[in-house]
């Protein structure tokens, strides 16, 4: 059997162009707002689908190899491969792919992310444990993480009273203020240098490896995170990792910037959801009428699915084959880039009936393996163990925000038609209505 296709020069352009530059763009790891809003104005996810759906009519379901300076990426055209290849991670198909490696030693050397299959073994069972990745309120800490969401919730609404809307810059440095306390403590509300000095070796990450390290810098970051691991906070994740079991190789405080770093991502997120309850009608009813369940809050939760489901956070899903691997048609060489678009996925309305739709009830249903691939939060072995944990403490934001106020949007969405991407840098909700009974 020989190789799997190769695009063609026009489809190599084309594909560069439309769906691996814009991520780039926006920034894979901070993101750029003034880019973001540009490549919203310019439809940009939707030419990426388009391309996408170009590369499986010409070349059928087998993932299609891209030669790149020499380096080999495979795109996956079918639902069944973006199975196969997170069900078959970490072996062969490894998470922790050159362009990680580059971007996120930056700040987290040691994290699993980035780490070998090897150092995997430890790590992950570790960010398992301390993160209750199977539960859907954290028993040690959940109630405390929703408790602080709500308490910057409500000195979040102090603001927006006086400013009479909800923005982006307000929500952003609220939703910062519970991500250092649920994670590093109560005492790291106002930690701002912490959050900053990620954001500076974050930057460097956007630059992956044509970034000068900055080791001090490095070095400086993880101490202060070490300095919340001792300290040990009650109610925060840091008390948490201080009273995990850690074998040898795990390095506890570098498993942290992840979480810091992954949490930044449900900004946006849950921003957007906001856009989607406060423009469908009935929907803000609904999140309202379950808030007497809290902390679990199904229709809300769902809501932020359906947010990542319609604008994933992480739209390229990367592995990297530790060996040669067969397909339906060909063979892919060891060392080559997987790579799955998730937007392709999620909005393919070739097959997809609800693809630019909000549908939040089907994530209500139960879901198998064999549904569509829907991958906000990836799957398999390497799935984020952190998916629990950022739900929880959205929907909890969400569900205070919605219950306490009546919200308007300056989104523009339009049932049915929901658009290719959603800048949540220019997002405003004005109050509407007094606060509903
Ligand atoms: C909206 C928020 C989030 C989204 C969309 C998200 C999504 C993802 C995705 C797609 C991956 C897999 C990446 C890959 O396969 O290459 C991942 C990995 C990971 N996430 Fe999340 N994540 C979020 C928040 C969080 C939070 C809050 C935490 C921790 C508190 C977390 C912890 C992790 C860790 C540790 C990994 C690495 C897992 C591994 O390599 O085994 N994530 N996340």
């Amino acid at each position: 059997m020989g190789q799997l296709a190769t695009v063609s020069p026009t489809d190599l352009v084309r594909t560069l162009g439309t769906v691996m530059l814009p991520p780039v763009v926006k920034g894979p790891i901070v993101r750029r707002p003034r880019a973001v809003t540009l490549l919203e104005r310019m439809d940009a996810e939707r030419h990426a689908l388009t391309q996408m759906q170009r590369l499986r009519e010409k070349h059928g379901p087998d993932p299609v190899q891209i030669n790149l300076a020499g380096r080999r990426l495979a795109l996956v055209l079918d639902p069944d491969d973006v199975h196969r290849v997170l069900n078959e991670s970490p072996e062969p198909f490894a998470p922790a792919s050159l362009e990680k490696r580059g971007a996120l030693g930056h700040f987290q050397p040691a994290g699993v992310l980035a780490s070998s299959n090897e150092d995997r073994r430890q790590r992950r069972p570790f960010n398992e444990d301390v993160l209750a990745t199977g539960t859907v309120v954290h028993p040690r800490v959940g109630l405390r993480m929703a408790q602080v969401a709500q308490e910057e919730m409500d000195v979040l609404l102090g603001h927006v009273d006086f400013a009479g809307e909800l923005d982006w810059d307000s929500y952003a440095r609220a939703w910062m203020r519970i991500v250092r306390r649920a994670v590093l403590g109560d005492s790291a509300r106002e930690d701002e240098a912490v959050t900053d000095e990620l954001l500076t070796l974050r930057r460097l990450g956007n630059l992956s490896y044509l970034a000068p390290r900055r080791p001090a810098l490095r070095a400086r970051f993880l101490e202060r995170l070490r300095g919340y691991v001792d300290r040990a906070e009650p109610g925060s994740l840091a008390e948490v990792v201080a009273q995990t079991p850690a074998p040898p190789g795990t390095e506890p405080h570098q498993q942290i910037p992840q979480w810091l770093f992954a949490f930044d991502a449900a900004t946006w997120a849950s921003l957007r959801a906001l856009a989607l309850l406060t423009d469908h009608p009935g929907a803000a009813d609904r999140v309202r009428a379950e808030l007497d369940r809290a902390p679990d809050l199904p229709f809300t939760r769902s809501a932020v699915l359906e947010s990542l489901r319609l604008w994933p956070t992480t739209p390229l899903i990367l592995r990297e084959a530790t060996r040669e691997t067969s397909w339906r048609t060909g063979t892919l060489p060891e060392g080559a880039s997987l790579v799955i678009f998730a937007p392709f996925f999620h909005r393919d309305d070739q097959r997809l009936p609800q693809a630019h739709t909000f549908d939040p009830d089907q994530w209500l249903q139960e879901r198998t393996d064999e549904d569509w691939p829907l991958v906000p939060f990836s799957g398999g072995p390497a799935m984020c163990p952190g998916r629990n944990v950022v739900l929880l403490v959205a929907s909890s934001a969400l569900g205070h925000l919605i219950g306490s106020r009546a919200f308007g949007s300056t989104a523009g969405l339009e049932p049915g038609r929901l658009p290719s991407l959603l800048s949540p840098f220019r997002l405003r909700f004005p109050l509407s209505a007094p606060a509903p009974a």
